[in-house]
């Protein structure tokens, strides 16, 4: 497993940029769009430094946080001591995915966002949070774009990288953290959630157009206009195959009824 632990300040910088937040903003627009108003039961595997906990908590549902990565769990119980308002909404869980257990409890919302692409096993990975999943519930899940590898090198100029891996048909490239990381398809994940009973909703392409932007740093305006730009184009083709991440949902059909 990745240490995260060396790499946690990296994550918590990359997060908070303009980039990270781009990607952040996308997922939660589209992940809270499959909520109810309601307080609902959310876990999120693979917390992080919880930026997804604290949104998803502020937006008045109930949190179990959980990741492997003691750091990591630090760095979110020290963002969530600054938002007292939310901690009542949040339960801290040091535990991988492999290790995580309920005693028959499920949650309406499971997700794991930018963890398959550093763990061997999507079909396995995939099978323990599917069954995770309430009846009703939504299954979210953000990963690096295996269609789309080799595409930031090129953008970025560093030609003999991009050829190497679009000529390789390679699944895997060099992540933000300097680290190796492995691509999956939409069509394979909802293939995948499928296959364990999920019915898959719309998917998302991530960072289209500024992905390769290391230095980017737009005002409030520029922002503005970028994200609307990029939210027009993550859900259409072929805009959306070229993101740099894949977010995908899939829904369990409530019980004895239909989607
Ligand atoms: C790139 S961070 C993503 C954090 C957060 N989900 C986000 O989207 O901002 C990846 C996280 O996956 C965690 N992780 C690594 N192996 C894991 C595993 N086997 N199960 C669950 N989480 C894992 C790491 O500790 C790290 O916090």
């Amino acid at each position: 497993m990745t240490d995260f632990a060396t790499v946690g300040a990296a994550y918590a910088a990359h997060s908070r940029s303009a980039r990270g937040r781009l990607r952040h903003d996308l997922v939660a627009h589209r992940l809270l769009a499959e909520l109810p108003a309601g307080p609902v039961r959310v876990l999120d595997v693979g917390c992080g430094d919880g930026e997804m906990t604290l949104r998803i908590a502020a937006a008045g549902h109930d949190v179990t946080a959980t990741d492997p990565s003691a750091e990591m769990l630090g760095a979110t119980a020290r963002r969530l001591a600054a938002r007292p308002g939310l901690a009542a909404r949040v339960r801290l869980l040091e535990a991988g995915l492999e290790d995580l257990f309920f005693e028959g409890d499920r949650f309406d919302a499971v997700c794991c966002h930018g963890v398959l692409m550093y763990l061997d096993d999507t079909p396995g990975s995939v099978a323990l949070l599917a069954g995770l999943v309430a009846p009703g519930g939504v299954l979210s899940i953000l990963t690096k774009n295996r269609a789309a590898i080799g595409f930031r090198e090129a953008l970025r100029g560093d030609y003999p990288a991009a050829r190497r891996l679009i000529e390789l048909g390679s699944g895997t490239s060099v992540g933000n953290l300097g680290l190796d990381t492995r691509g999956d398809t939409a069509e394979a994940l909802d293939r995948l959630a499928a296959e364990h009973g999920l019915t898959p909703l719309d998917w998302q392409g991530v960072r289209i157009f500024h992905d390769h932007r290391d230095d980017w740093d737009p005002d409030t305006a520029a922002y503005a206009r970028a994200w609307a730009t990029e939210l027009a184009a993550s859900s259409r083709d072929p805009y959306r195959q070229l993101g740099r991440l894949v977010h995908t949902l899939a829904r369990r059909p409530p019980e004895g009824g239909e989607l």
